[in-house]
């Protein structure tokens, strides 16, 4: 036989046991509450994060070719300090998608910037610029995504769109564009007289390879585009 003591007792426990349980289950609820809202936390931080990795390009952003960091024949920057992911992706053996911020230069006035995830998701988020430069810097003369023709009508993003897989819309000689006809040697050269740099610092050739650019400028044999390149 149980006695009234004992009862008593037995519903002592159990009410503490339930008070236990309520706290347990408030502890829960707070734990839960706190959960959400450090979650909520973590994305607005999220949010300001790639709010402060915005892309922002303007005459500015452009510097002399030569300062930048050489890939193989060409230049790269990041304008969002992510240089170490421009220069992973242009040198993945299978290519890569370049991070945000990226800008890939061969000559003085052409310019590819990659834009925030999304920005304009038909051209990978690349943004092209047609640039006039000389020794005081770089003035943007054109730039948008693929409605962009160049100063001669030809479109950046027709001839950069095969290499689109896996090269992320990077020619280069062997991603699949139609090839030009003007070499690296060309190139170098522009490069290497890239008037923002103060004087030119040319090599064996480059004279040559210059006068060259301009007969065929000048005889009007091949495409008109890179006449913007003088
Ligand atoms: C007639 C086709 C054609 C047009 C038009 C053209 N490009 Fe290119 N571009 C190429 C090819 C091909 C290469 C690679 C050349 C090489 O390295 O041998 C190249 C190279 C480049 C590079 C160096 C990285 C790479 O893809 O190899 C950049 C940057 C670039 N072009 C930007 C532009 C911009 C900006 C425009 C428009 C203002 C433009 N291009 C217009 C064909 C073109």
């Amino acid at each position: 036989m149980t006695s009234p003591m004992k009862n008593s007792r037995a519903t002592a426990s159990r009410r503490s046991l339930q008070h236990m349980l309520r706290a347990l289950l408030s502890h829960a609820r707070l734990f839960a509450m706190a959960m959400t809202l450090s979650l909520g936390l973590a994305a607005i931080s999220q949010a300001a994060d790639t709010a402060a990795a915005a892309v922002k390009v303007d005459d500015n952003s452009f510097r002399c070719m030569r300062q930048m960091t050489p890939v193989r024949h060409f230049f790269v920057d990041n304008l969002t300090g992510d240089i170490a992911g421009t220069l992973a992706a242009a040198n993945a053996p299978k290519g890569a998608p370049y991070p945000a911020g990226s800008v890939v230069q061969l000559v003085p006035t052409e310019v590819m910037v990659k834009r925030e995830a999304g920005f304009s998701p038909a051209t990978g988020d690349w943004e092209f610029f047609e640039l006039d430069v000389n020794e005081k810097g770089a003035k943007i003369g054109k730039r948008g995504f693929a409605e962009v023709n160049n100063r001669f009508g030809k479109n950046c993003f027709a001839c950069h769109a095969p290499a689109r897989e896996p090269w992320d819309f990077i020619c280069e000689s062997n991603h699949g564009c139609d090839a030009i006809p003007i070499d690296h040697k060309m190139t170098g050269a522009l490069q290497r007289s890239d008037p923002r740099c103060g004087p030119a610092v040319p090599e064996a050739g480059d004279t040559m390879a210059l006068l060259k650019l301009r007969a065929l400028v000048t005889i009007g044999a091949t495409v008109g585009w890179f006449k913007s390149l003088f």
